[in-house]
């Protein structure tokens, strides 16, 4: 036996004690009651979401594989659902809490998610996912830590800090609703929030010397979001629950839906400093601004606020592309992530989205291949288990752009099961898109400007992409991405871009799995609505 199978064999035995440690995995519970509050992200006082009484919600803090119970109590007066963008609910996309899988939570009612952070680590965000709760609040961080017995590729931090980041309306979610409902813009945000407040209220505390993990999520509606902090270099160290190359950045752009974790060390001299999230290709920019503060710090931040990249898409771009996977780290398993060679699977099927902004019935709407989704009245999975016709079909949505204008739909894709595809998103718009899949992680193989072709491939990176669950496409150009369709579910592939995904830039992929790898049964306590009324989970 070689050098590297005997690491191989004791690699094997480790998993498979670390497997045999794991029949309980931990339970986690956790009761949520959501209520209307004030808050004052901009300063101004304004109705928002409250989850225990707090702005941002509480920070969810999980390890790989344990099973994660929330029992969520609506207490506003409307139907309220939580989704968890990036967490894959594998062969369960019953809890993934968006209108085709789940009925949103009548007021005074509660509803008890139940899912396992199943082989994920990483950083990733909750949020309210109907009507436009999300312009409210509703949100929080979320973080899978790895189990004890899976090393992380640095030294343990010293501690560990959230930062959601997003753009903000001052104008009450209810009146921008309907603002969209009646084909009106929601234009520029009035500012940038960084944990829920805009302007220097916010306070990272440290210790001199010492080196701390940021997690950060792009949680708003619109915006780009560049990220940087006076005085310090972050390196980073993981995306969307990969973990990758520890390149170091100056600043770093995060996309709507967008999380990453860098780590910052406290090597300067002991005041505070300022941290600054930007809005990227506005103009004006707009700025969130909270303070890093050294623990022995006896000067307040001082200085300009350190500037933003002065270039705009190619420099994004070009970062974008130094963001790779971390081959020989392993990330929620023992096995290095760069034991799975993506590169080396051909593609069953290309699959080409091109979003588009066309007016329906006299109103702006948005659009996947020429369809504006519908969403519909009974989730997708209910009509899918009790057999009810009419509530969507397979098919409804090309695998190619058609030409024309939108129509309305409840689109609904079919992937095979375990099939390794390619996705195009192709934006012909002058507008930056923000694309998520839920259910899946993908390799981001490439992205360039103008229209993407077969030849577009050799320029892929089938060597190091990074794997994630959401990415952004520059205007007027294309990204691709490769991933393995083996999470039987009904699946949202939405903008992130608020209003877009509200205006139907959106739709479901249902893939469905083989016996005994199909997806698991109806949930017990599973909310009934829509022509799903009246009816039981069980017999
Ligand atoms: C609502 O909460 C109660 C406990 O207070 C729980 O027994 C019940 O299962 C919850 N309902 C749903 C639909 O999850
Ligand atoms: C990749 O991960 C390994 C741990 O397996 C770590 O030692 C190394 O520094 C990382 N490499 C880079 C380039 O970040």
């Amino acid at each position: 036996m070689g050098f590297s199978q005997r690491i191989l064999a004791v690699i094997c035995v480790v998993w498979i004690t670390a497997a045999g440690v794991r029949t309980e995995d931990a339970y986690k519970y956790f009761t949520w009651t959501v209520t209307y509050g004030t808050i004052y992200p901009m300063g101004v006082p304004q109705q928002g979401i409250l989850i225990n009484g707090q702005f941002p919600g509480p920070q969810l803090n999980v390890v790989t594989n344990d099973n994660v119970i929330i029992n969520v109590f609506n207490y506003l007066n409307e139907p309220f659902l939580l989704s968890w963008n990036g967490i894959q609910q594998r062969r369960n996309s019953w809890q993934d809490g968006v209108l085709g899988t789940s009925c949103p939570i009548p007021p005074r009612r509660n509803f008890t998610y139940k899912f396992q952070a199943k082989d994920q680590i990483g950083t990733y965000f909750y949020f309210p996912s109907t009507l436009l709760h999300k312009a409210a609040g509703g949100f929080g961080g979320l973080a899978i830590a790895s189990r004890s017995v899976i090393s992380i590729p640095y030294p343990t931090p010293a501690g560990e800090y959230t930062a959601l980041i997003g753009d903000w309306y001052k104008t009450n979610h209810a009146v921008l609703r309907r603002w969209l409902d009646s084909g009106r813009a929601l234009g520029m945000p009035n500012g940038v929030h960084i944990n829920g407040r805009g302007k220097g209220l916010s306070t990272f505390k440290v210790d001199p010397g010492r080196t701390y993990r940021l997690r950060i999520s792009n949680v708003g509606l619109s915006t780009s979001l560049n990220f940087r902090i006076q005085g310090h270099k972050m390196k980073l160290v993981e995306v969307e629950g990969s973990h990758t190359v520890q390149n170091v950045y100056d600043s770093l752009d995060l996309h709507v839906g967008q999380s990453c974790s860098v780590l910052i060390t406290a090597d300067q001299a002991p005041k505070d400093y300022y941290i600054v999230a930007s809005t990227r290709f506005t103009n004006p920019v707009l700025y969130g601004v909270a303070l890093l503060r050294y623990s022995n710090s006896r000067q307040p931040a001082s200085g300009p606020l350190p500037p933003g990249p002065t270039t705009q898409i190619d420099w994004s771009l070009s970062q974008a592309r130094s963001i790779r996977w971390n081959l020989t780290a392993n990330a929620a398993r023992p096995n290095p992530q760069g034991s799975y060679h993506y590169g080396l699977i051909k593609p069953a099927r290309t699959i080409t989205l091109a979003n588009s902004a066309p007016i329906i019935n006299g109103k702006q709407r948005y659009a996947v291949n020429g369809v504006s989704f519908m969403p519909p009245d009974t989730p997708l999975k209910l009509a899918d288990y009790f057999k009810i016709q009419g509530v969507f079909n397979l098919g409804t949505i090309s695998d190619y752009p058609r030409g024309g204008g939108g129509y309305l739909q409840t689109a609904v894709m079919s992937g095979q099961f375990r099939s390794f595809i390619e996705i195009v998103f192709q934006n012909d718009e002058n507008t930056i898109q923000s694309w998520h899949i839920d259910g899946y992680s993908f390799f981001v193989a490439g992205m360039d400007g103008g229209q993407w072709s077969p030849a577009s491939r050799k320029g892929y990176n089938l060597f190091d992409a990074v794997s994630r669950s959401t990415t952004q496409v520059y205007p007027n150009s294309w990204t691709a991405v490769l991933l393995m369709l083996d999470n039987a579910g009904m699946w949202n592939v939405r903008s992130e871009i608020w209003a877009r995904q509200y205006l139907g830039q959106q739709f479901y992929m249902k893939v469905a799995g083989f016996a005994g790898q199909d997806e698991y049964i109806v949930p017990r306590n599973a909310l009934m609505c829509g022509r799903a009324r009246g009816r039981h989970t069980r017999p």
